[in-house]
């Protein structure tokens, strides 16, 4: 113990170069502080924190890009640097992230409910690690790499810790990744095994987890990148970014999202005032956040006013959203009343159709993306969401994150025998014959 204490350190490193403007202030107090250390909660009161952007300066959309090396130039997150904080540029490590597609498809919009033409979706799943967290973890990596940390570490639900493992083995670090043992779907423990972290199975939950990290990251000198961490945040901030450059800036009317942790719920709250503040866009979509009913405490905040706030035990086919006590709920809070947010559950069933849908149109993500456009249908559906409205959907992470939903889906039966569109392979015998009966199958369905 004392060893490991001797060789992390307990206390904050010396103060690093290049980080003079990067600062933080707390939400609950208003303390800013230096970010030259690890910080994912106010040294003053304990509350969240969120980085600070210089907005002083004219905010050009046609000079993102413009001045940068070219590597930071091509990805989709540091092309908007003039709207992240100001980290060195020895300290980026970035692996081209972003740069994601936005996609049509008026199959998906009848299936919301939505006009021909309203609904896009935003496929997080086309980053380097195949979720959105890549976004994220290039900008917290890099300020762990800034403040000279010499270990990074997360809780994660898979692709934080896939994407963790990535971005730590690209910056030369060790990671330390905590995963609620049995509940992550076997790709992602794949990815982040191979990418070579270090992976604790915790007998717990994801909450449970992400409580003992913490309890390790306060004892030790140890960088933790959960959404917690306000730099994060800010990588995840371009996807509102790109999303509304792809539309040439015109503001959809809503932006429908998964709710877990709630950092990119946070995330897109924060990007959305700082877009407004310097005039790029001159009104706000309404943020929609879609919790899985088994995993729901941020819904159920919502539903009372905002006066009870109870964390839950989860329960979800999404393990990705499987979460009894998102940490950022605060900050979510303040994105939805901010933008006038909607908040709403979907059941598992619900998810899987619309998972099924996406996956049909050749488009696929995981179940927990599929909350998005699950959702937009139980609002359109319930009059919260007008059939004439534009919507974006954000799908978070690639149909190959949980080949096992696919699996069971398609080849396993539900309750009442196989599922809405289970697609099954057929077994043939190594004979023309044989062949020409699935030919026939495959062209009339
Ligand atoms: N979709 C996917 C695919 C996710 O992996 C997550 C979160 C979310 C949605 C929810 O985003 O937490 O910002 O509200 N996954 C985390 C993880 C918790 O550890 O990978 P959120």
């Amino acid at each position: 113990m004392s060893a490991v204490r001797d060789e992390v350190g307990v206390g904050a490193p010396a103060a690093p170069a290049g980080l003079a403007g990067v600062r933080v202030r707390c939400m609950d107090c208003g303390a800013e502080h230096a970010a030259d250390r690890p910080l994912t909660r106010c040294p003053a009161c304990g509350g969240l924190l969120d980085a600070l952007v210089p907005l002083d300066r004219p905010v050009r959309a046609d000079a993102f890009g413009a001045g940068l090396p070219a590597a930071l130039a091509r990805s989709g997150v540091w092309r908007y640097r003039q709207l992240l904080p100001p980290l060195p540029d020895a300290a980026i490590v970035t692996r081209g992230e972003g740069n994601t597609p936005l996609y049509a498809d008026d199959r998906l919009a009848a299936f919301a409910g939505l006009a021909p033409g309203h609904l896009e979706l935003k496929h997080e799943g086309h980053n380097p690690t195949a979720s959105f967290k890549d976004r994220g973890m290039t900008v917290g990596v890099s300020h762990a790499r800034a403040v000279g940390a010499r270990i990074v570490a997360c809780a994660s639900t898979g692709n934080t810790s896939a994407s963790l493992a990535s971005y730590a083995a690209a910056a030369g670090m060790p990671a330390l990744v905590l995963i609620p043992e049995g509940k992550i779907s076997g790709g992602k423990l794949a990815q982040t095994l191979a990418y070579g972290a270090r992976v604790v199975q915790v007998a717990g939950d994801f909450d449970q987890a992400l409580r003992l990290l913490r309890e390790l990251t306060d004892a030790y000198d140890v960088y933790l990148v959960n959404s917690v961490n306000p730099f994060r945040l800010e990588g995840q901030k371009t996807i509102v970014f790109e999303l509304l450059e792809q539309r040439g800036w015109r503001v959809p009317d809503v932006i429908a999202l998964p709710g877990g942790n709630l950092g990119n719920t946070a995330a897109f709250g924060k990007a959305l005032g700082e877009l407004l503040r310097v005039g790029l866009i001159d009104r706000l979509p309404r943020l929609a956040v879609i919790q899985a009913a088994g995993a729901a405490p941020f819904a159920a905040y919502h539903a009372g006013g905002w006066r009870d706030y109870a964390a839950v035990v989860a329960e979800t086919i999404a393990t990705a959203i499987k979460i009894g006590n998102p940490a950022s709920t605060p900050r979510a809070r303040r994105a939805i009343e901010q933008t006038l947010g909607l908040v709403t559950t979907v059941s598992d069933d619900e998810i899987m159709e619309a998972k099924a849908a996406i996956d049909r149109a050749g488009i696929g993500c995981e179940p927990a993306s599929a909350a998005s456009l699950a959702g937009l249908r139980r609002l359109v559906a319930e009059g919260a969401i007008p059939p004439d409205a534009t919507a974006v959907g954000i799908l978070t992470g690639h149909v190959l994150k949980d080949t096992e939903a696919v699996i069971a889906y398609h080849l396993g039966d539900g309750p009442d025998g196989p599922r809405p569109g289970a697609n099954r392979p057929l077994s043939v015998a190594a004979d023309l014959p044989s062949l020409e009966r699935a030919l026939a199958d495959a062209l009339h369905g």
